[in-house]
């Protein structure tokens, strides 16, 4: 990363970890301001910072050197793929120590810089998140504003925008309006510039709903193409008063489906735009399709067992696995990044997929992750964070949820004794945080409401 404080590099570096961790590839942030604190204490004030003091001057070296040489060691030892190192970076010097180390250990070199002109944006940045910083516990908020303009001033004495042209970089100016790219290489490098240059930071909501409860629900059929129940039916016409509920009065929204007819149908009564995809159908599972748990286990025993053994990977006889279907939603991912609120209504699989990128959840835990039916989860993205809230609709649907079987426990499709499940809000991927000020952990909360509840808050608004 290369960029002033307070210009979205350590938001940048957490979301580039996220995708790539998700599509499957070893990723970590090392966060220079992390070995800063551990190494020279949190409470440092602006002169730290001042490149004309040569104590401070030497002290964030020793940071950056040490960050490096663990990052070094994560890629030799520990085989890791992609590495953030997330620090300001801000001089030609320093970019040519990182680039003469990397060389030395065969690594390739992309830099991501974040400039920022917009200094009412700079200022919501220290404000919202600058002053959690462990840098400024227990200061007066202002005081600690004011130590933060000065560090940045200091910074910009010595800041060179990258220009080097031999070098490989993105410039990303005022969060991708202007988006400058140079010498980029490859496929990763082009996944990586192509999702930097869709990301946003204004407000929004995600939704995630399944379709309402399903014909092949209630027989515990996997797959098909069927038609709601009649409870599944009547989720669909309660879902336009909680969704209005819930998004705020002058709020847009696109409601996506798939091709099914049962998010089709579940989407009927909602008056926003809509929109369909392929790529949201429901995990394919080949030859079990339209048949239940336990008669996969009975005519496919090796398969349902390899299937508890490994979800994630496992991929039904002429079908997918999970991985398969985290490979198709990267253009879904792609287009969520680049819009504002959307209703997405899928199905278990696929949420499961998309809720896990935005959740943090590793590939093990995602394909248990509870998705009810009756459920519409709501996701707004903050700052380093993720709020979540759950809305259960009051009317009965099945329970499609098999939990993982307990190690040891007979893996019956009817299994008495179930694992619990994993519960959403424990389950995220445990990352050293980027920083000390960065929470990466989801707030959740969970209301149950009936039809009725809905209907008085619509006539109270
Ligand atoms: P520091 O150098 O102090 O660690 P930083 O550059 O890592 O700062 P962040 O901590 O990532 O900055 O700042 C987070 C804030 O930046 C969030 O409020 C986020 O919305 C905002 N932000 C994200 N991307 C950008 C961007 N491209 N330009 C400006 N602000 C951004
Ligand atoms: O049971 C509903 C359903 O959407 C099936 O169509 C699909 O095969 C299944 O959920 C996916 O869940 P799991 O991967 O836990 O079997």
């Amino acid at each position: 990363m290369v960029g002033l404080p307070a210009t979205g590099k350590t938001l940048i570096s957490q979301k580039v970890c996220r995708y790539l961790q998700w599509l499957g590839i070893t990723t970590k942030v090392f966060n220079v301001g992390n070995y800063r604190r551990k190494l020279h204490g949190a409470h440092q004030l602006h002169d730290f910072f001042n490149p004309a003091n040569p104590d401070g001057e030497r002290s964030r070296r020793e940071a950056a050197v040490e960050a490096l040489e663990d990052m070094i060691y994560w890629f030799k030892k520990e085989q890791g793929v992609v590495a953030l190192y997330d620090a300001t970076n801000s001089t030609r010097t320093r970019r040519e120590m990182l680039m003469a180390e990397c060389k030395k250990h065969d690594i390739q070199v992309m830099f991501i810089e974040s400039v920022c002109e917009d200094e009412a944006l700079v200022l919501h940045n220290i404000m919202s998140v600058k002053l959690k910083s462990p840098d400024y516990k227990d200061m007066d908020p202002e005081q600690a504003v004011e130590d933060f303009k000065a560090r940045i001033v200091h910074y910009k004495e010595a800041y060179e925008s990258i220009t080097e042209e031999n070098l490989t970089y993105i410039k990303l100016i005022n969060v991708g309006s202007q988006v400058i790219i140079n010498h980029i290489q490859g496929y990763l490098q082009s996944r990586i510039v192509y999702y930097l240059m869709n990301l946003h930071i204004a407000p929004r909501s995600i939704f995630f709903s399944r379709h309402g409860e399903s014909l092949y629900n209630v027989m515990g059929k996997l797959g098909g193409d069927s038609d709601l129940s009649a409870r599944g039916k009547q989720y669909a016409k309660s879902l336009p008063l909680l969704i209005a509920t819930h998004l705020g009065n002058s709020e847009q929204l696109t409601v996506w489906t798939s091709t099914m007819k049962r998010t089709i149908a579940t989407a009927e009564h909602l008056t926003y735009p809509k929109l369909a995809w392929k790529a949201l159908d429901e995990l394919d599972a080949g030859v079990c399709d339209g048949m239940t748990y336990e008669e996969i286990e009975e005519q496919y025993p090796e398969d349902f067992a390899n299937r508890d053994e490994d979800k994630f990977n496992y991929r039904y006889r002429g079908g997918e696995s999970y991985r398969d279907v985290v490979l198709r939603l990267e253009p879904v991912i792609m287009e969520l990044e680049r819009q504002r609120n959307i209703l997405i209504i899928g199905h278990q699989a696929i949420l499961r997929c998309i809720y896990a990128y935005f959740m943090n959840h590793s590939h093990e835990k995602l394909p248990y992750i509870k998705i009810p039916l009756h459920t519409v989860i709501q996701l707004t993205p903050s700052a380093y964070t993720c709020e979540e809230k759950r809305f259960k609709v009051d009317i009965e649907a099945v329970d499609t949820h098999r939990p993982k079987p307990k190690a040891g426990a007979p893996k019956s499709a009817t299994d008495a004794n179930p694992e619990t499940p994993v519960d959403a809000a424990s389950d995220a991927v445990k990352q050293p945080a980027a920083d000390g000020e960065k929470d990466c952990g989801a707030t959740i909360t969970t209301t149950t409401m009936s039809t009725t509840t809905f209907r008085d808050s619509a006539f109270h608004r």
